[in-house]
């Protein structure tokens, strides 16, 4: 009996770990050395330039050590019953030190302000990852497995943290947030293929608890929340184009000051607005850091024969949208209209719909304090710097198209398919993730794109090209 209650908070604590995650739209994005200019070139259809914004300067070593150490996620699970059941990991693969050196690199143990240690998730859970059997940070993570209600684990944890430190503990008091904080999220993330984030509703969610001017928390919901299997899922796009970027998330959302929503991960579990004060001086820091981060170099071997070719291609079919890479890098910052991209439309409808979000955030100590940070509801998609294409499948902002030769002939993109996961599984040909094609969806590992939210049409800029100019095309883009 006693066996199987552990058996089941195990199981549970892993899937708090995948819904930790619980993040929400952050970014940052303060470009020192950002390589933008505006190509003079006419402006492309239903294209629409994005301004930039001022933002606040850090330091990017400070910021590392905060990404990897720091409290932005302040409360958690007891460290020694997430190390009894998580059992250790001595891979250190971030290089920690001290309580971190033999835990995942998608958690931190930390000490709560009331002396408890506890392990609370971090970033990298959603942004980390491998590509082709390599570790890189700030990879968007397209494993992670939001399929099952995460805070199904809840009930194991109580029981577990209760009989083992008591319900007056400090270490349930440094439990609690993160308690609360995903039994209100826990139910509304529920996605139907591995690999399909819903990072965007946990912070709907997260906000819909939080009083918008000091931020303090109420068990009723403030502000209604979206009808189920209306928030889009979408991948993980990754940090090294932030750099470049004018504004964050795919749909430009984010404006303004980028630490302000980089931070919205401590909406799991801050107390107020005195603990968010202290966490937005150090994330300018975090974005300082992340502006240091490089594509990952292709792993692979390029046909350097046919890269003039691939790249004239490219700069005649897609550097009007994209920019240019090598020597003189150029991005010119676009949004382009949903009648022009036809992309799934799901993630800029939600934001239209759920306009309690969006008058929340605005209304809020984020939008409303110094530094701001401002939600703008778009009618597009932002053309994304291409920087490391080569490591970020599965494409587009839903994770739709697994490899770029799909993406450039729309006529071969699967409409049900099925990864292995394995993040050693790489397509070097077709440039993605090796897949087998399936006819319907009969597991949580199938990706199904009849779905709302996981349509896979639009972008249709490689179909009228031919075969080996696409094949010259991807050798070059595997260089940029
Ligand atoms: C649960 C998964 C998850 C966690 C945890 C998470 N993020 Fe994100 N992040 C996402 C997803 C998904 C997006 C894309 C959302 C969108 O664009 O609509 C995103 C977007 C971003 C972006 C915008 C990138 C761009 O190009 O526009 C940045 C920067 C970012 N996150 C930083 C962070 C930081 C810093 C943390 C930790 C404080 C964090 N994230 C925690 C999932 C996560
Ligand atoms: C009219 C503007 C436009 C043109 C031209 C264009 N793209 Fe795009 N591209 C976009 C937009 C917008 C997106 C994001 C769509 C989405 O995620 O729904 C995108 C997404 C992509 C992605 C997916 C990135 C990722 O990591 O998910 C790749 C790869 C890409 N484009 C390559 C190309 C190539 C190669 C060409 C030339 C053959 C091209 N694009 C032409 C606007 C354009």
């Amino acid at each position: 009996m006693k066996r199987i209650t552990y058996i089941f908070i195990m199981f549970a604590m892993l899937m708090l770990l995948t819904l930790l995650h619980a993040c929400k739209k952050e970014t940052v994005f303060n470009p020192p050395n950002a390589p933008v200019e505006f190509p003079d070139d006419p402006l492309p259809n239903g294209a629409t330039p994005i301004d930039a914004s001022p933002q606040r300067p850090g330091d990017a070593t400070a910021g590392w050590e905060y990404l990897i150490y720091g409290d932005y996620v302040s409360s958690g699970i007891p460290r020694a019953i997430f190390t009894t059941f998580y059992g250790t990991d001595n891979s250190n693969r971030l290089g920690r030190t001290g309580d971190n050196s033999n835990i995942g690199h998608e958690f931190t143990s930390i000490v709560h302000e009331n002396g408890a240690k506890i392990v609370a998730p971090n970033c990298l859970q959603c942004h980390s990852s491998q590509i082709d059997g390599q570790f890189v940070v700030g990879l968007g993570n397209p494993n992670l497995d939001f399929t099952t209600d995460q805070s199904a684990l809840i009930p194991g944890l109580d029981q577990l943290i209760t009989l083992t430190y008591g319900s007056n503990s400090d270490e349930w008091r440094a439990y609690e947030q993160f308690r609360r904080g995903l039994l209100a999220s826990g139910p509304h993330l529920l996605t139907e293929t591995i690999g399909a984030n819903t990072a965007d509703m946990i912070g709907a969610v997260l906000a819909s608890h939080r009083h918008p001017e000091d931020l303090t928390w109420s068990d009723v919901p403030l502000i209604p929340l979206p009808p189920p299997n209306t928030t889009a899922q979408t991948d993980v796009p990754p940090w090294w184009h932030l750099k470049k970027k004018n504004a964050m998330f795919y749909a430009g959302v984010g404006q303004g000051d980028f630490s302000k929503f980089l931070m919205a991960s401590s909406l799991l579990t801050m107390e107020d607005t005195t603990e968010a004060r202290e966490i937005d001086t150090k994330f300018p820091d975090i974005l300082a850091y992340i502006n240091t981060i490089e594509a990952p170099v292709y792993t692979g071997t390029v046909n350097s024969s046919l890269l003039e070719r691939g790249k004239s291609i490219f700069e005649t079919t897609c550097k009007k949208c994209h920019g240019t890479y090598g020597d003189t890098e150029t991005y010119p910052n676009l949004l382009i209209d949903l009648s022009e991209i036809q992309t799934d439309p799901l993630l800029v409808t939600s934001n239209f719909s759920s306009n309690g979000f969006i008058n929340w955030y605005n209304s809020s100590w984020f939008s409303t304090t110094d530094n701001p940070g401002t939600l703008v509801v778009n009618n597009g998609y932002v053309a994304p710097p291409l920087d490391g294409v080569w490591a970020t499948p599965p494409y587009l902002h839903n994770g739709s198209v697994p490899t770029l030769m799909d993406l450039l002939d729309s006529s071969r993109r699967p409409t049900y398919f099925k990864r292995s996961f394995s993040p050693a599984d790489y397509d070097h040909t077709n440039v993605g993730w090796n897949y087998t094609v399936e006819t319907s969806k009969t597991s949580k590992e199938v990706y199904d794109t009849t779905t709302p939210g996981y349509t896979n049409g639009g972008h249709y800029y490689g179909d009228a090209l031919s075969q080996s100019d696409r094949e010259a095309l991807i050798e070059y883009l595997k260089t940029i």
